[in-house]
């Protein structure tokens, strides 16, 4: 099989692994806190482990990661009809890998998927295990519909959130400079707790969390990156700082200034590793322009 077909399969893998994580997450923030919650949440992050080797093989053939988001189901009304969505999706996902793992040859590839399909027939047992006692234990939407200038700020940060997840993890399968690749895969795992924060935040203040983003940064050079998130990085530090000031509850007030001073922080290393891509590229022209002009 060609690479290019390669790729398009593992992208069509990996953007059902993004709708899968979405997908959880709002199922596990929708039920408040509880040992089923933290075990849906838990599977969220085994897909995002996915997401990221499925993101490293395509790359490793020379393609680009897809950043759009595989069909979602959230037709569900109580919480075991959620359950009973998410062994569809689980299935969904089954089916898919092994129809991908027929179609690839290559050894390396074919072992990667069925790893990945082990994990996703223990997912689908697991649903369809909390299908049954989520109806036992009574489980309920604990999600309330407060909608107020409170919520209004707390979906922009999960917005923004989401955002610089996707595009900090984009950046670092596509940056070749390895310090800015581990320094973006850190600070995404780090908005991913912001998002996490901010989503139970709602739902303790009785209202629903919208999961969406906005269009994340697809620069194609390093210095490029970190310019877009510099300029984000600063935007959001203010933009928590007022909020902070703003709010009355003083709980929420803490969890604000908290997040602020971390994207101060993103913002400083993100500063630092501009200054040094900037210093290597200028020493490379000046290395470079005297055998050239030869
Ligand atoms: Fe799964
Ligand atoms: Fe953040
Ligand atoms: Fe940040």
């Amino acid at each position: 099989m060609e690479k290019e077909k390669i790729i398009e399969l593992l992208n069509l893998d990996l953007e059902n692994e993004h709708g899968a994580i979405i997908q959880y997450l709002t199922h596990a923030y929708g039920m408040g806190e509880g040992e089923i919650a933290c075990e849906v949440e838990a599977m969220a992050r085994e897909e995002m482990r996915h997401l990221d080797w499925l993101a490293e093989t395509i790359v490793e053939l020379g393609g680009e990661p897809s950043l759009k988001r595989g069909t979602m189901n959230m037709a569900g009304k109580e919480v075991p009809d959620w359950m009973a969505d998410d062994v569809k999706l689980e299935q969904g996902a089954i089916d898919q890998y092994e129809e991908h793992i027929k179609m690839i040859d290559e050894p390396k590839i074919k072992r990667l998927l069925k790893r990945i399909l082990a994990d996703e027939k223990s997912h689908r047992g697991d649903f369809e295990h909390f299908v049954e006692k989520t109806k036992r234990e009574g489980l309920k939407d604990v999600r309330g519909d407060r909608k107020d200038s409170v919520t209004k700020t707390l979906n922009w940060g999960i917005e923004h959130e989401y955002t610089v997840v996707l595009q900090y993890l984009f950046q670092s399968y596509m940056t070749g400079n390895e310090e800015a690749r581990k320094q973006l895969e850190d600070q995404a795992i780090n908005e991913m707790q912001h998002l996490g924060w901010l989503a139970e935040e709602m739902v303790d203040g009785g209202s629903t969390p919208r999961i969406e983003h906005t269009k994340p940064d697809q620069s194609a050079s390093t210095a490029d990156m970190l310019k877009a998130d510099i300029k984000i990085e600063k935007e959001v530090a203010e933009a928590y700082d007022k909020a902070a000031r703003e709010v009355d509850d003083a709980g929420l007030r803490e969890l604000l200034i908290r997040i602020r001073d971390n994207e101060k922080y993103h913002l400083d290393v993100f500063n630092d590793l501009l200054e040094e891509e900037e210093v290597d590229k200028s020493t490379d022209t000046g290395v470079n322009l005297p055998d050239s002009g030869g």
